[in-house]
């Protein structure tokens, strides 16, 4: 059992949450930690999920939610959208995975190639961490060269070529279990200064790719200078350099052609996951032909070059192209992103003025159908009706988290009936509406309320 409390917060939490608390005290006799993604840490224990509809969710409490963790951003259509379910149960009958070629997966990549400007063509992975690995591969493939400009702080899943500098080791130190001939191979630059990659660039002759989060590091925690990313498309054109734009959150949510068309930058590569499979497992990398075609032998023979190896026993397999062409074919055809941001301007909107109502010096941000509340651990004079993430550097912004302050807030928002990630914030989906927007700036107000009561927010 977990230890009592004096906290009102946690008190609230744990009184909604006995069944939580059972599954989780389990969980940890045969999961390491009782998580499977760590990135569902949350103390004193995580909410364990029953069912969700729609942008709803509740857990084996039967308490229900607001969500906004979405399916860690692959819902934009929200939870079990009618035209998904109805394409999955179709299709389940039909078996699950046929080892073969199929129609749906030539819908699936026509539509990605409609939808995303730079996929001349598109090929499926299993993750969004097997698309980058493979993105990777290709580029280095393509231009001989070993080495790859990464930023600190973005994330392209958890492989080992990515693993130092992401979520932790920011110095660029070498991370237990991770080779550090493979950290050697990335050169890992702060993304604030499109100087430093121009100077980087230039004067080196062994750099096969660039790569980063369209959004800036964890879906806009830390966001891009204006003119980086064209600043970056212009330097690696100039120095032909493979640029790899992840759009695995930002891709079909910054806009149906991601942030790609949202910002007018073209990559070489694409890294896409989430969304583009409809909410079920699935990743895929798209992008030009002549990088592309390393994977078609007769295309590699013809252009001198080496076949590139790419397998999975989950690429495309047909219950996940199913759902994905449910998907995009609705984002193709309605404006769902739209509508999304529009009500995470609502949400941005008043948790902002329940800042400035309550005197609360933390700063609410983000882009597109992404909103992040930054709760200010280091005491900075902040106001929120002016805070501006641009004036905060990495080290503020993501670098030196206080995660304790993270938890309190949402376990206070869980037990007003809300669910937000960790970064603190959340990813809308289009069928979010006035309702929830509601229920969220109401919890929003009590659980600040109660975390001045108890200390977390200096009065
Ligand atoms: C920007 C970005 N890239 C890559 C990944 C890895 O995708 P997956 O979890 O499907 O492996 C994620 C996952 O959250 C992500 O946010």
């Amino acid at each position: 059992m977990q230890a009592l409390t004096n906290s009102r917060i946690e008190t609230e939490y744990r009184v909604r949450t006995t069944r939580s608390a059972q599954l989780y005290a389990e969980a940890c006799a045969v999961i390491p930690a009782g998580l499977t993604h760590d990135s569902r840490t949350l103390l004193p224990y995580p909410i364990y999920a029953a069912r969700a509809a729609g942008s709803r969710k509740w857990d084996v409490d039967g308490n229900e939610y607001v969500d906004y963790f979405g399916g860690h951003g692959a819902l934009l259509l929200g939870h079990a959208h009618p035209a998904v379910v109805e394409a999955v149960q179709a299709q389940v009958t039909q078996g699950t995975h046929w080892g073969s070629s199929h129609e749906a997966e030539v819908r699936w990549a026509e539509l990605v190639h409609r939808l995303i400007p730079s996929a001349g063509r598109v090929r499926f992975t299993a993750s969004g961490t097997e698309a980058s690995h493979l993105a990777l591969r290709l580029a280095r493939a393509y231009t001989g060269k070993p080495k790859v400009v990464r930023f600190v702080g973005h994330f392209h899943g958890w492989h080992d070529q990515v693993a130092a500098g992401s979520m932790s080791h920011f110095d660029g130190s070498v991370p237990a279990g991770i080779p550090a001939t493979l950290v050697e191979q990335t050169i890992l630059l702060p993304a604030d200064d499109i100087g430093v990659v121009t100077e980087t660039l230039r004067s080196r002759d062994d750099i096969a790719a660039v790569i980063l989060e369209a959004s800036g590091a964890s879906w806009g925690m830390v966001p891009l200078p204006e003119g980086f990313l064209a600043g970056l498309r212009a330097v690696t054109k100039q120095h032909r350099v493979v640029l790899i734009l992840d759009e695995v959150i930002t891709g079909f949510r910054w806009s149906r052609g991601g942030a790609q068309a949202r910002f007018g930058v073209i990559p070489d590569l694409t890294v896409l996951a989430k969304i583009v499979a409809g909410g079920l497992p699935g990743g895929a990398v798209a992008g030009r032909a002549d990088i592309m075609d390393q994977l078609d032998p007769a295309a590699a023979k013809k252009a001198g070059r080496e076949k590139i190896g790419h397998q999975g026993t989950f690429n495309s397999n047909p219950l996940c192209a199913a759902a994905a062409v449910a998907t995009l074919s609705i984002v193709e055809r309605e404006d769902v992103c739209d509508r999304a941001e529009a009500t995470t301007d609502q949400i941005r909107a008043g948790m902002r003025q329940v800042l400035i109502d309550e005197n609360v010096p933390w700063g609410i941000y983000g882009d597109a159908s992404a909103f992040l509340i930054f709760q200010n651990p280091n005491g900075l004079d902040i106001d929120p009706a002016t805070f501006n993430p641009l004036r905060h550097g990495f080290k503020e912004l993501k670098g030196v988290r206080n995660a304790n302050l993270s938890h309190r807030l949402r376990i206070a928002m869980l037990a007003n009936g809300v669910d937000i990630m960790g970064a603190p914030g959340g990813l809308v989906s289009a069928v979010h509406g006035a309702e929830d927007v509601a229920r969220t700036l109401e919890a929003f107000r009590t659980s600040v309320r109660w975390m001045k009561t108890e200390g977390d927010i200096a009065a």
